[in-house]
């Protein structure tokens, strides 16, 4: 099972619910429907009207971040995992370099992750190293560093999907080089492997600057379990075209 991943940030009103729209008439249509899942990210403005008229088999909603606490609390400004999954929504991102860059450290990380697991939502969990860190080549380590302290032993592996995005390919139009792309993904595996201490791994995405045409060499990565869309996740057609692209003959 491949994903698309749409992630919206700061974008989005009612008639956003458009473009929706067009995804759902697309994968309703599409042969290979059953070889992937589309999952979208409106903003926090948009969750229940979106997972209310959207929810179904050919889409889910998702939520973009929570707050580190849980059910009700004193925090003007923010919701919970529980506020959002009473929405009806499954799936819920945390840990974007957004995020973090705003404060987002480990410990808050880890009090999101078991908040959204303990609400029996799905996870999707972002790690990526910076311009720096690459040119040090200190890749491998930071991404270990930022699995291993969050993600443990006995959290729902089932749940958990971790999107790789490297914070100098979001939204600058540069991706990886296909080599380094395959092999950080492998190591992001073993390194899902050694957590949880199974040979099955949760999915492993890439996301950072996916377009319609970089789709193209993107797929020819195998471990590669899907993407996480930013940009061009605002075009009905331009995430439409991902798809198409990705299952193009
Ligand atoms: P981008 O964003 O596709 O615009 O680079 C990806 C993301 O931030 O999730």
């Amino acid at each position: 099972m491949k994903y698309f991943i749409g992630n919206w940030k700061m974008f989005g009103v009612s008639k956003s619910a458009n473009i929706i729209k067009k995804i759902i008439d697309y994968v309703k249509k599409d042969k290979k429907k059953s070889n992937y899942k589309v999952v979208i990210a409106p903003p926090y403005t948009l969750l229940q009207n979106f997972s209310k008229n959207f929810n179904s088999k050919f889409l889910s909603i998702c939520a973009q971040n929570c707050h580190f606490r849980d059910n009700f609390s004193s925090n003007t400004g923010s919701i919970s995992a529980y506020m959002i999954k009473e929405l009806g929504v499954q799936y819920l991102i945390l840990g974007h370099s957004d995020n973090r860059s705003e404060g987002d450290d480990e410990k808050k990380l880890s009090l999101k992750v078991n908040n959204a697991l303990n609400n029996k939502m799905k996870v999707i969990f972002c790690i990526g190293e910076n311009k720096k860190q690459k040119k040090l080549k200190k890749t491998n380590l930071i991404l270990k560093k930022q699995l291993s302290k969050v993600l443990k032993f006995k959290m729902k592996s089932d749940n958990i999907i971790v999107a790789y995005e490297p914070i100098w390919s979001i939204g600058t139009g540069f991706i990886p080089k296909e080599v380094e792309l395959k092999n950080t993904t492998i190591f992001i595996k073993k390194t899902l492997k050694k957590i949880f201490k199974s040979k099955k791994t949760p999915h492993v995405l890439y996301g950072g600057s996916v377009d319609g045409g970089n789709i193209k060499e993107l797929r020819r990565i195998k471990e590669i379990d899907g993407f996480l869309i930013g940009g061009a996740s605002k075009s009905y057609k331009k995430f439409i075209d991902i798809i198409k692209n990705y299952y193009r003959n």
